[in-house]
């Protein structure tokens, strides 16, 4: 089977990104870029962002996270630690997330390093969650080899019964991961493929140099 498609063409025309004009914190862009496109893009799950890591088998492997809290210190996500990528963190925790807002013509792609949040922390978010969420949590040993998808369903049956009335504690092995920040790139489509690129990086003294990349 082989399927061309040379012909995919778009052209970029929703904003840009001009160096005079972006704020000296990198946070800040994120935070303006975030609440445009979550409220007037059209976006579906904005808050939706691919994480690539290392794995143990030398291969960078990337996947979808829902980010569920961002500040200064980082971005947040929750999973379980020993799924595949909570081991390849656990050897390094160099990862890289990124964003595609599609409807905004707009990238965010963003190196930093992941550190488990505190446990009252992973705590607080697992107690907000819905009952069902909280059972998946516990019913599935998230990146094994699974036989049958009748397993788990039966594994949540039996949970639900067992946990019938009774407050559902988060498992050890289940909570978030912030990503601090070394570099943050913001990508905006424009025109004939020169699309305006601008890059914060975090320096040795800990202050943030922005430059324009070449598209
Ligand atoms: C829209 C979307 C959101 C997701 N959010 C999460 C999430 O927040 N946490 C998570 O562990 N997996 C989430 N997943 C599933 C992951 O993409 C992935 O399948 C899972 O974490 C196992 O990854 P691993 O085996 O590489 O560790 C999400 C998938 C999609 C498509």
């Amino acid at each position: 089977m082989e399927k061309d498609l040379g012909d995919y063409r778009k052209s970029y025309e929703k904003g840009e990104l001009l160096l005079d004009n972006v704020p000296p914190h990198p946070m800040t862009l994120f935070e303006n870029w975030f609440v445009e496109v979550d409220t007037h893009f059209n976006v579906d799950e904005a808050n939706a962002m691919t994480l690539s890591t290392f794995g143990l088998d030398g291969f960078p492997k990337s996947r979808v996270v829902l980010l569920k809290q961002y500040s200064e210190e980082g971005f947040v996500f929750y999973t379980n630690y020993t799924s595949e990528k909570g081991e390849a963190i656990s050897n390094n925790p160099n990862v890289c997330l990124s964003f595609f807002w599609h409807s905004a013509e707009r990238q965010v792609i963003i190196k930093g390093k992941a550190t488990t949040v505190p446990e009252s922390v992973s705590d607080d978010y697992f107690n907000s969650r819905p009952r069902g969420s909280q059972l998946g949590a516990i019913v599935s040993n998230q990146s094994e080899v699974l036989e049958d998808r009748a397993i788990l369903d039966a594994k949540l049956k039996a949970l639900e019964n067992e946990y019938e009335g009774k407050p559902i504690e988060r498992p050890h092995y289940w909570g978030g991961y912030s990503v601090e920040p070394v570099e943050i790139e913001f990508w905006q489509g424009r025109p004939n493929r020169l699309h305006d690129r601008v890059r914060y990086k975090l320096s040795k003294h800990k202050v943030w140099t922005i430059e324009r990349l070449s598209p």
